[in-house]
C-alpha cells in the first residue's frame, strides 16, 4: 500500500497506472462502514484508491472542522492488509493552493434536509470530490448510503460536468442496536450511543406512518435528543437529529 501526500507523488504513480481505477474517499476516521466502501471497490476495479481528507470548505463556521477526529497512523492501520494500492492523504494547501474550480451543488437537491442548517456545505463536498476526481481519475468511486443526500448530489455533478466516473452507492453499516456507523459516533458517551440508538428506531416508525413527527420529536427529546429533520423526499425517509452536540443522520 503505497501513501502518498503530495499531488506530484500522486502524479508520478497514476502516470504509470493502466488498470481501471477505484476510489473511496474519505474524512479519514475510519470505521467498517469504510472498509465496506473498500471491498466494493476492489469488486469494481484492479487497483483501489483511498483519499483521507478533511475538508475544511464543507464545514460551518461552528461546526466541528478544527477537532474532527484525525489519526493518519491508525487509518493506516485498518486499511493495511484489505488490498489498498494507494492511500492520498493530501494538506489542505496541496489540494486548494491552486485554486480549484468552485462547484455549485444543485440547489434543488441541496437546499432541503442537511442543506438548511449547513448552508454551504453541499458546493464544499462537491468541490472537493470534483477537484479529487480530476488529481486520481477514477472510474469508479464508492460512496455510502448513510449520506443520501450527499450521494444524489454527488451523482448529479457527474451528470451535469460530464464526468466520466460511475459512482457506487454502497448500503449502510449499522451496530447491532440500529445505530448507523459514522465517524461522529466517537464523540458520543456510551450513554449516549444508547440513546442514539433510538434515532433509527424512530426513522423507521415514522416511515412506515407508525408516528407522526410530534411523536417522534417528544420521544427523542425525552430521551436528550434534539430532532433537526424528519422528512420523506425522493421515496425515502430521512432524519437528522443532536445527541448533545453531537449532529448524526439516517435514511431509509
Ligand atoms: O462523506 C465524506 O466523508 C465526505 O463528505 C467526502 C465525500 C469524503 C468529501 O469530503
Amino acid at each position: 500500500m503505497q501513501v502518498v501526500s503530495s499531488i506530484v507523488d500522486l502524479e508520478q504513480i497514476l502516470t504509470h497506472q493502466h488498470t481501471k481505477m477505484a476510489l473511496v474517499p474519505t474524512m479519514g476516521a475510519l470505521h467498517e462502514g469504510h472498509l465496506s466502501l473498500v471491498e466494493i471497490a476492489k469488486s469494481k476495479a484492479g487497483f483501489v484508491m483511498v483519499s483521507i481528507f478533511v475538508n475544511p470548505l464543507q464545514f460551518g463556521p461552528n461546526e466541528d472542522f478544527t477537532k474532527y477526529p484525525r489519526d493518519l497512523r491508525s487509518d493506516l492501520g485498518k486499511l493495511a492488509g484489505l488490498g489498498v494500492d494507494l492511500v492520498f492523504a493530501p494538506e489542505v494547501a496541496d489540494i486548494y493552493q491552486s485554486k480549484p474550480k468552485e462547484i455549485m451543488a444543485n440547489p434543488q437537491l441541496a437546499n432541503i434536509l442537511c442543506g438548511l442548517s449547513r448552508p454551504g456545505h453541499f458546493d464544499g463536498v462537491c468541490t472537493v470530490v470534483y477537484r479529487l476526481f480530476e488529481l486520481m481519475n477514477p472510474s469508479f468511486a464508492i460512496f455510502g448510503e448513510k449520506d443520501y443526500q450527499q450521494l444524489m448530489i454527488i451523482q448529479d455533478m457527474v451528470k451535469s460536468y460530464k464526468l466520466a466516473v460511475e459512482i457506487v452507492p454502497a448500503p449502510i453499516i449499522r451496530e447491532s442496536s440500529g445505530l448507523a456507523l459514522s465517524s461522529r459516533n466517537q464523540y458520543l458517551s456510551d450513554s449516549q450511543k444508547l440513546a442514539a440508538a433510538n434515532i433509527h428506531q424512530v426513522l423507521k416508525r415514522f416511515a412506515n406512518d407508525e408516528i407522526d413527527i410530534n411523536f417522534a420529536r417528544d420521544f427523542l427529546s425525552k430521551l436528550g435528543i434534539e430532532l433537526e429533520y424528519l422528512e420523506k423526499h425522493f421515496a425515502r425517509t430521512y432524519i437528522a437529529a443532536k445527541v448533545g452536540s453531537t449532529r448524526l443522520i439516517d435514511n431509509v
